[in-house]
């Protein structure tokens, strides 16, 4: 019998110390590979722009998109907990129009809880849509949403100004009801800060080891997206390079008539 992570389950592991461990997907295959290797979250991420359509940046993702692929992963995952991430205006217009939306991720497409950018700015939504039931995950930091702010994906909170309106922002999340927050793209020593003050978890992604739990974007880990590699990422392995040299085999093998043979035909 597989035991279910929930919510509640993501809050205990800061208690007792444990590490959470995170992923982005965006597929029913991925999602049942990711979960029996025993990962705790299944991020159905905004990065499905940059990884699975090839736009430059995650702002063209749209509602629809994140429920379709949403399903998707939620019909691979027995364990992990899904957690479907909300698009660029679809939480930021009305606290109304983001209940909405978060529950169509829930009620339509199966995710668990939702993840949205943004930290004081966000603080009423996020109460909002905690009060009627949904867990929020945030989100702050380097905000890939923010990028034409930011002027690039760069490392945020660098300077003493920014480092506070970081921490700021996290504690606002937390008091709001979040039951997590994602640390995108700050110093470790800051992540450090906000994972000693706050009592929910931390999941950092280029944030240092000193989060509660990491995040990668699945198609980073593995190698299969090489468009450009951020410096936190670690390559586990070289799917590129597997699929490339597969390819090449299949190719080489139909040219020279040695696929299909006997036992791939019917008679
Ligand atoms: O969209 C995404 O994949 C994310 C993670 C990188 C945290 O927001």
């Amino acid at each position: 019998m597989v035991e279910k992570v929930t919510v509640p389950d993501i809050v205990k592991r800061k208690r007792r110390g444990e590490k959470i461990t995170c992923l982005t997907a965006y597929d029913y295959s991925f999602a049942r590979i990711l979960d029996a290797a025993g990962v705790d979250i299944l991020l159905v991420g905004d990065s499905v722009g940059c990884v699975f359509q090839g736009q430059p940046n995650t702002l063209p993702v749209t509602l629809d998109e994140i429920i379709y692929h949403t399903r998707a992963v939620a019909r691979g995952r027995k364990r992990a907990l899904v957690v479907g991430d909300m698009p660029f205006l679809s939480y930021q217009v009305s606290r109304e129009q983001a209940i909405q939306n978060a529950g169509r991720l829930l009620q339509e497409a199966g995710a668990e809880a939702v993840k949205l950018e943004g930290g004081a700015a966000m603080q009423k939504t996020i109460d909002a849509m905690v009060q009627v039931g949904i867990p929020v995950m945030g989100h702050v930091g380097l905000t890939p949403q923010s990028i034409h702010r930011f002027g690039g994906y760069k490392v945020q909170g660098k300077d003493k100004a920014q480092w506070e309106v970081i921490v700021g922002d996290a504690v606002a999340v937390q008091d709001a009801g979040a039951f997590a927050i994602v640390l995108e793209g700050i110093p470790m020593d800051l992540a450090r800060e906000i994972t000693e003050r706050l009592t929910i978890p931390t999941i950092g992604i280029g944030a240092g080891g000193h989060c509660d739990g990491q995040v990668l974007v699945i198609h980073d880990m593995l190698g299969l997206f090489d468009d450009f590699t951020p410096k936190f990422v670690k390559r586990y392995a070289d799917i590129k390079g597997v699929v490339t040299s597969a390819v090449k085999n299949f190719i080489a093998d139909v040219r020279e008539q040695k696929f299909p043979g006997e036992e791939h035909s019917f008679h």
